[in-house]
């Protein structure tokens, strides 16, 4: 079976018309994103922009709380005037999904007759979507754009393994018929001779201890002879390393699996010689490719596919790739793979030297649609800090659910949680379901069924926006959430009075920066630190530094952050922990940092060493109040927290909220002396003194122990959240919440409550304390 065609992977008409359709869904919106996430004013700022109208304005704000609602505190976004308006023409921009290697390889390199030339290209590949992937899946490609020269071979849409080759004709096709079986390691062989005009495929499977190998052959003899020296180079797992964003959606090329050993041979005459050979077992924690052949053609990986992941030879002999001497020569790629959207910069700034550090947002607006594009200036660490208090913006987090997709059952990952009746529709959900392009998140599976293991900012993150809501709390979440601290600290501090930092600083530049500080405040949902970042906490601690954490479930899952890369992050969900998917056994270790992954908790750095808590369950539907501890109010040392807004009588706290009603919900935490929350902690309040949790809220499995009864809210002691607090030997003492929801208690009727009042006690204290300490100061700098 023979056909020509122009040029690669021309969509049929069927795919034309989806792609068509999805572009109708998408509607007239507008997007962006900003890159780097996070600079110090006098920055550099780039800001790309998909716009579907002929021109936008863009402008600078601070950002504020933003959420419009009944009992929500008054949007407050503050214009930057020293940052004029300005027009910008639109154009609609399309990431092409899907990861792949680059490799500056050519057979025109070597010196044999192209005439004469014949060539193998071999590699052990494991297919995890060979059949519905809905597009071409290359393995390889050196085929022209003119289709006049190259070879490539791809599984089809249809699932049937393809050749090409290029020719003075354009391109030429070949199916052969060759079964492929999904999850199965198969060692391919494609033959390309262009003296014979044959194109050839051998497969062999791998044995195993119940099926001998299998092999199949096929070849065919085109009818038109073929020219494989190419001017174009060679692309492993997508048709080509161009035109990765286009003005219309347009289809991944890549491949789904695995793809190991892959090698060139040139066959000429009676000359046989590897002429590349990469070895994916090197260079692990990088982009890069190594070719061990004489060539020494190294090549590049796009789009982060999964390294560190297990190849044919792994025998479970070794489950860390940093200590095995084989098995781990896989790379896994993804057809929704997107590591860097690669948009066109729209506009970029030079930030004025005097703005605050916080959170901004360039307001872009078409006439019909708005979006706000975050972005978060840090203090200017060249100079001696001014202000004593900083509040820590969770910028991990944000990357690890960045445009999750959990609420969409048609996906292999889904949830659906009990007191969640319903989706909650806003704008930027049906935007990011009419853009596929805009990736997936680390609670999310690739379309090939394997859970993803990074995430990546430098693309549209519709849940890090101001005015998100969460599909299943129905409310704001992460950035949305967070803005309510800085509403919060610039009614108890002042605007300019504290500093905004962010984990992505805390990851780069360790407990330096959080030893410029005498109080921390954590964000509402700090779950993804690096062992640096934790070590940054310690330090700040044993230097007596004062620690809010103001949030649920932190410092959960160990996360690498590339430094080179800032953008992307890295977490392995390993074998227990509250998660949506779990890698298989070889994964758990990270190719970043050759860290195992998984919980802190089970790496020994609990969180509740550093903030008192440790996460213990989640849910949805109907949150629950804190009950104040009586020894609380007869401790001397905790009187200064029930002053005001009733908190001297009243031992209920938190019977209200924005997000799910009251003060605990979402995810929570408890304190837990064996599990490393010190023995000095006390707590102050407790869920389980004002009715507890429902059954919609129901233990994480890593706090399930047999007999396995008696773990859900109203039958388990362990899920509740605590208040908790502690004095470190230093000086210092750390207050913590233990709620995800907490912090929409706290902005409940414009902060006038007594969550806030409890909170705002606790800042003023620790202000209060850190003054009185001048030799912790002197120790700090
Ligand atoms: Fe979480």
């Amino acid at each position: 079976m023979t056909a020509m065609s122009s040029m690669g992977p021309t969509p049929p008409a069927a795919a034309a018309a989806a792609a068509a359709a999805a572009k109708v869904a998408a509607g007239r919106h507008i997007v962006g994103y900003a890159d780097p996430l996070v600079v110090s004013a006098g920055d550099r700022v780039c800001v790309q922009v998909s716009c579907q109208r002929p021109r936008y304005t863009s402008s600078l704000v601070r950002l504020g709380p933003s959420m419009e609602a009944k009992d929500a505190p008054p949007p407050d976004h503050q214009a930057i005037s020293s940052v004029p308006e300005t027009t910008y023409p639109g154009r609609p921009q399309f990431t092409r999904l899907g990861s792949f290697a680059s490799v500056p390889w050519f057979v025109g390199a070597y010196s044999t007759p192209a005439s004469d030339l014949a060539l193998a290209v071999s590699f052990w590949a494991r297919p995890d979507l060979p059949e519905r992937a809905g597009h071409d899946q290359f393995f390889f490609s050196t085929l022209q754009r003119d289709g006049g020269a190259g070879f490539a071979s791809f599984i089809d849409r249809d699932g049937a393994l393809t050749l090409a080759v290029g020719s003075e004709r354009g391109r030429l096709t070949t199916q052969l018929p060759i079964t492929l079986k999904r999850h199965s390691w198969t060692f391919l062989t494609f033959t390309f001779n262009a003296p014979s005009r044959t194109v050839a495929v051998s497969a062999r499977s791998k044995e195993s201890h119940v099926d001998s190998a299998h092999s199949q052959h096929a070849s065919h003899v085109l009818t038109h002879p073929f020219v494989l020296s190419s001017s174009q180079s060679l692309t492993i797992a997508s048709h080509s390393s161009q035109d990765r964003v286009s003005a219309v959606p347009v289809d991944s090329t890549s491949f789904n699996g695995r793809i190991d050993s892959f090698r060139i041979d040139l066959v000429a005459a009676a000359d046989t010689r590897t002429v590349l050979h990469l070895d994916f077992s090197k260079d692990i924690p990088t982009d890069h490719l190594r070719d061990i052949s004489d060539s020494a053609c190294h090549g590049s990986l796009f789009n982060c596919p999964a390294r560190a992941v297990t190849g044919h030879d792994w025998d479970a002999s070794e489950t860390d790739w940093t200590r095995a001497s084989y098995g781990y020569g896989a790379i896994h790629f993804h057809d929704d793979d997107v590591d860097d959207a690669a948009w066109a910069t729209d506009f970029e700034l030079v930030l004025p030297k005097d703005l605050a550090s916080g959170f901004y947002g360039f307001v872009i607006n078409d006439g019909e649609s708005e979006d706000i594009v975050p972005f978060f200036i840090r203090p200017d660490l060249t100079q001696p800090p001014t202000n004593k208090v900083v509040f820590i913006v969770p910028t991990f987090t944000y990357t690890a659910y960045a445009n999750d997709r959990m609420y969409d059952t048609s996906r292999d990952v889904h949830i659906d949680i009990p007191g969640s009746d319903s989706v909650h529709r806003g704008r930027h959900l049906r935007i990011l379901e009419a853009r596929p392009d805009l990736g997936i998140s680390l609670y999310d599976s690739h379309n090939d069924g394997s859970g993803a293991t990074h995430s990546s900012t430098k693309r549209v993150v519709l849940n890090m926006r101001p005015d998100y809501f969460h599909w299943g709390f129905g409310g704001p979440r992460e950035l949305s959430a967070d803005l309510w601290f800085i509403g919060f600290l610039d009614r108890e501090l002042g605007p300019g009075n504290y500093d905004v930092i962010t984990d992505h600083d805390i990851s780069c530049y360790g407990s330096s920066i959080l030893l410029r500080y005498s109080i921390a405040i954590s964000g509402s949902h700090p779950e993804y630190p690096t062992y640096k970042m934790l070590d940054a906490y310690d330090a700040f601690l044993a230097a007596g530094g004062f620690f809010m954490y103001l949030g649920g479930n932190g410092y959960y899952w160990v996360t690498g952050h590339d430094h080179e890369r800032p953008h992307r992050i890295e977490v392995r969900r390993a074998d227990q922990g509250c998660r949506v998917f779990g890698l298989p056994p070889g994964h758990w270790f990270l190719a970043l940092t050759g860290e195992q992954g998984g919980l802190w908790r089970s790496r020994g750095r609990n969180p509740n060493r550093i903030c008192g808590l440790g996460s213990d369950a989640c849910g949805m539907g109907q949150g629950a109040p804190y009950g104040i501890v009586p020894e609380a109010r007869q401790n001397p040392k905790l009187e200064f927290l029930f002053k005001g807004h009733g908190l001297e009588k009243n031992d209920i706290i938190g019977d209200f909220g924005l997000v799910q009603g009251a003060a605990s919900g979402d995810e929570i935490d408890r304190l837990d002396y064996s599990l490393g929350t010190p023995e000095n902690a006390v707590i102050i309040a407790t869920t389980k003194l004002a009715g507890g949790h429902s059954d919609n809220y129901a233990l994480f499995n890593e706090e399930i122990l047999f007999p396995m009864v008696n773990t859900l809210g109203t039958t388990s002691d362990k899920v509740r959240s605590d208040l908790v607090y502690f004095e470190t030997g230093s000086g210092g003492a750390v207050f913590g919440v233990g709620s995800i929801n907490w912090v929409g208690s706290l902005a409940w009727k414009n902060y006038e409550n007594n969550v806030a009042q409890i909170t705002a006690n606790v800042l003023h204290e620790f202000v209060k304390s850190s003054s009185m300490d001048e030799k912790r100061d002197a120790k700090r700098y």
